[in-house]
């Protein structure tokens, strides 16, 4: 064989030290006749449309042993003639970090945020927006925990139990928050989340049910809006200006939870996630980008409830939402005021 071949996905090299073995979706197929070191550099380097004379003198073997490989590669239908799109993770990982940075302009542009920096937002919106990034925070255990029980990547599934070890308890930051500015955080958990909050929760649970990778950029997309401390420090610093009129420190625990995730520096999980990986195929590649822009949409609609639910209906303490069965649906729901 004298034409350059493309690799076929799925495929994956399980091991190469003693022997290599290869698999894709059906099959894990043992290769013999060539030294397997060698035989990972090659399947390594297949993509980069390197001719086989090219591979022998890369790598210093006879090209009959290279010609032969990628026959038998080719007969496994673990090559193809095609040449298939692919892309590096390390490609994906810039795409992603050049969309995060306009996504995180046009999202932080939004009037939730641009109101509670310049003082416009209503009380009740500040502990609006409050109350869902407690249950925001809090929901780390519930899609965090999720993406580390689906991850198959052994190597991913680490990073994700490293980063849930150390995110599962931050929302205490937040109901430190809320307690200082006489918010019960039982009561909030009594109350739960709104519509929206959940839909955030779920958008990234669906992302690590589609694909590890998938997740590790959504995971990314939240993590690099904490990652610009300079611009969140700035940002805490005109909403304690602006609410914190009575001097409760609500904003304080937020700052410090900044300091904590920039000092596991989160910022860079999406990227230790992606750049080691040498192909990514092209259908992949779209299923990541298509997920992480409808959470993109997600979070923009998250913050369009908190602003307008929260005008409206400000929190008030005490109130109760009892759930009450009756045979008549219109009973269902007893508002009790406090
Ligand atoms: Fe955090």
């Amino acid at each position: 064989m004298d034409s350059n071949v493309s690799l076929s996905f799925p495929l994956s090299v399980d091991s190469f030290r003693k022997s290599l073995v290869l698999s894709n979706s059906q099959e894990q197929i043992k290769f013999e006749g060539i030294p397997p070191g060698i035989g990972f550099s090659i399947i390594r380097d297949i993509n980069d449309q390197a001719s086989p004379l090219d591979l022998a003198a890369r790598y210093n073997v006879d090209i009959d042993i290279v010609r032969e490989f990628l026959l038998t590669l080719s007969r496994e239908k673990l090559v193809t003639a095609e040449k298939l799109p692919f892309f590096k993770g390390s490609q994906i990982s810039a795409v992603l970090s050049s969309c995060y940075k306009q996504w995180n302009d046009t999202l932080f542009s939004h009037r939730l945020w641009t109101s509670l920096a310049d003082g416009t937002a209503r009380s009740g919106v500040v502990d609006g927006w409050l109350i869902e990034s407690y249950h925001f925070i809090r929901g780390a255990n519930a899609r965090l925990s999720y993406a580390v029980s689906l991850c198959q990547d052994q190597r991913i599934k680490s990073i994700f139990a490293h980063h849930y070890s150390e995110e599962y308890d931050h929302y205490k930051f937040f109901a430190e928050s809320l307690s200082r500015r006489k918010i019960d955080p039982l009561h909030i958990d009594e109350l739960g989340p709104l519509p929206s909050t959940l839909a955030v929760l779920n958008m990234a649970r669906r992302a690590a049910r589609i694909d590890p990778l998938a997740y590790a950029a959504c995971s990314g997309l939240l993590e690099s809006t904490g990652s610009d401390s300079g611009r969140a420090r700035e940002f805490y610093g005109l909403v304690e200006k602006n609410y914190d009129l009575d001097q409760s420190g609500f904003v304080e625990p937020m700052v410090r939870h900044i300091d904590l995730d920039e000092e596991f520096e989160h910022g860079d999980v999406m990227a230790d996630v992606f750049n080691p990986i040498e192909y990514i195929e092209e259908e992949r590649a779209n299923t990541i980008l298509q997920t992480v822009s409808l959470f993109r949409e997600t979070l923009s609609m998250w913050f369009d409830e908190i602003e307008r639910y929260y005008y409206t209906s400000p929190y008030r303490a005490g109130i109760r939402y009892r759930f009450v069965q009756t045979n008549s649906p219109r009973d269902r729901y007893v508002y009790s005021p406090s």
